[in-house]
């Protein structure tokens, strides 16, 4: 397995416990088997997410200090805008105060009652305020992007016939817009071809429906382009940004992904549809030039920004998820292939073939890994799904457990503990049973639900 390299090194560290197994027990229980309910203090690993977790610069952490704090026309704003000009060549800009607020403005703005977004694939949020505006969410992804192991290096791609074919079928009117999802999240972080996006860009323009990219995961789907995309060998990574920002209606972000921080923000070449989003944003969010976002953390997300222009940075949350994915294939354990970004996948449902979707077998192995080894990963298979309007289950088409790799946060010799932990987890898997809902809350149910074993 070829070993991933560092090219940073650790200035400041944070101290980690590892409680005995017992205790790791009953802090699961004590969590309703929910890893978001677990406290950090009783976890070795966080591997949850690489929402806002991710490891700082030098220069992010000293920018935060320079910040311009005022509540109108504030230089840290300026800053932030010409990252974004620099990044994407973007003119307007948005902020808020992070990525789902974003879709909670792009939902009212254009989200009608009877009209529909259509997407490779839902992400929590996304479709969670698409439907509270009575839209329906539509998923165009290519049909490679559901099999677990493939080795299709794009399969975030959208199926553009299919695209075709549901732009037509509900009539352009209808399309509120179309989604491009850069490294398709719940499907296993898997990117999205330059080609395939252009493509997307093209058909919307065809049909005047409008296209968004929702670009918070990018930085990886860019690395993806460079190394699995030959058009793109010889592109820089600010050519890539820039080609797509040409060519898309609107991008948004969360920047506690792309930019390495906190908040969130929308940008547009479009005067006109940034208008039409502005009002949105004093009303929900906070002032034009702060969003919600804190000033330190618009600095650190201006020089994130930059820094997400450079292979070496964003090379290693993609090489070091290879590594954690090769190392578990390697010994069987099923897992999501082609690695991804943002984390390793494991394919629950292989895992626990006996388990039925309505006993949650990616949120079972959650648990499993916590007692195993004190590590947090979130269930991203029917528990994150939402019951439908009938109130009948919707089964994930993945029941997976997402293994998060925050950038530039782990040592080697953490990530090879979780593999062995892993593979602990897939040897002993016979032990792993079931779960049933205790507390099952209507609305973005695996955030703070709570269920027993059965
Ligand atoms: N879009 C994508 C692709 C995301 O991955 C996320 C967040 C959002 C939008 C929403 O952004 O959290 O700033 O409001 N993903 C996190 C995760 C929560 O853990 O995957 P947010």
């Amino acid at each position: 397995n070829q070993v991933p390299l560092e090219m940073h090194k650790v200035r400041v560290v944070q101290k980690l416990n590892l409680l005995p197994v017992e205790k790791r027990l009953q802090a699961i229980q004590g969590a309703g088997n929910n890893t978001f309910l677990l406290q950090n203090k009783d976890i070795y690993m966080d591997m949850l997410t690489d929402s806002g977790v991710n490891a700082m610069s030098d220069e992010q952490t000293a920018a935060m200090f320079t910040a311009d704090d005022s509540y109108a026309g504030s230089e840290t704003f300026n800053r932030l805008r010409r990252a974004v000009k620099e990044v994407f060549g973007t003119e307007y800009l948005l902020p808020a105060h992070q990525g789902r607020a974003c879709e909670n403005i792009l939902a009212e703005a254009f989200v009608k009652p009877g009209s529909v977004a259509i997407m490779n694939f839902h992400f929590t949020t996304t479709k969670a305020h698409i439907t509270r505006c009575g839209g329906e969410v539509v998923e165009v992804v290519d049909s490679k992007g559901l099999q677990p192991q493939s080795d299709d290096p794009f399969k975030g791609n959208f199926n553009l016939d299919v695209l075709k074919e549901t732009i037509e079928q509900y009539g352009p009117e209808n399309v509120a817009f179309v989604r491009v999802e850069a490294g398709t999240n719940l499907i296993g972080g898997q990117p999205v071809s330059l080609e395939n996006m252009l493509a997307v860009a093209d058909v919307c323009h065809k049909y005047g429906v409008m296209s968004v990219l929702d670009a918070s995961l990018l930085q990886d789907n860019v690395y993806f382009m460079k190394t699995r995309e030959a058009q793109c060998k010889y592109m820089t990574t600010k050519q890539i940004y820039h080609l797509l920002a040409d060519k898309m209606d609107i991008i948004y972000f969360s920047s506690r992904k792309l930019g390495f921080g906190r908040g969130g923000a929308i940008t547009s070449h479009n005067e006109s549809l940034m208008k039409s989003l502005m009002e949105f944003i004093p009303l929900y969010e906070g002032f034009l030039t702060y969003g919600g976002m804190d000033v330190r953390s618009i600095e650190a997300v201006a020089v994130g920004l930059y820094e997400s222009l450079d292979m070496d940075y964003i090379s290693q949350g993609p090489e070091f998820i290879q590594y954690l994915v090769k190392e578990l294939d390697d010994y069987g354990v099923p897992v999501i292939k082609p690695a991804g970004g943002l984390g390793a996948h494991l394919n629950c449902s292989e895992i626990l073939p006996e388990l039925p979707h309505n006993q949650y077998p990616a949120a079972a192995v959650a648990a499993a890994l916590y007692i195993a080894g004190g590590i947090r990963g979130m269930e991203r298979g029917t528990v994150s799904e939402q019951r439908e309007p009938d109130g009948s289950e919707r089964y994930a088409e993945l029941e997976l457990l997402r293994l998060a790799m925050p950038r530039r946060v782990f040592t080697l010799s953490q990530v090879k503990y979780c593999a062995d932990r892993v593979k602990w987890v897939w040897d002993n898997r016979d032990l792993i049973g079931g779960l049933q809902w205790t507390e099952e809350p209507k609305v973005l149910r695996f955030f703070f639900g709570r269920m027993k074993e059965i």
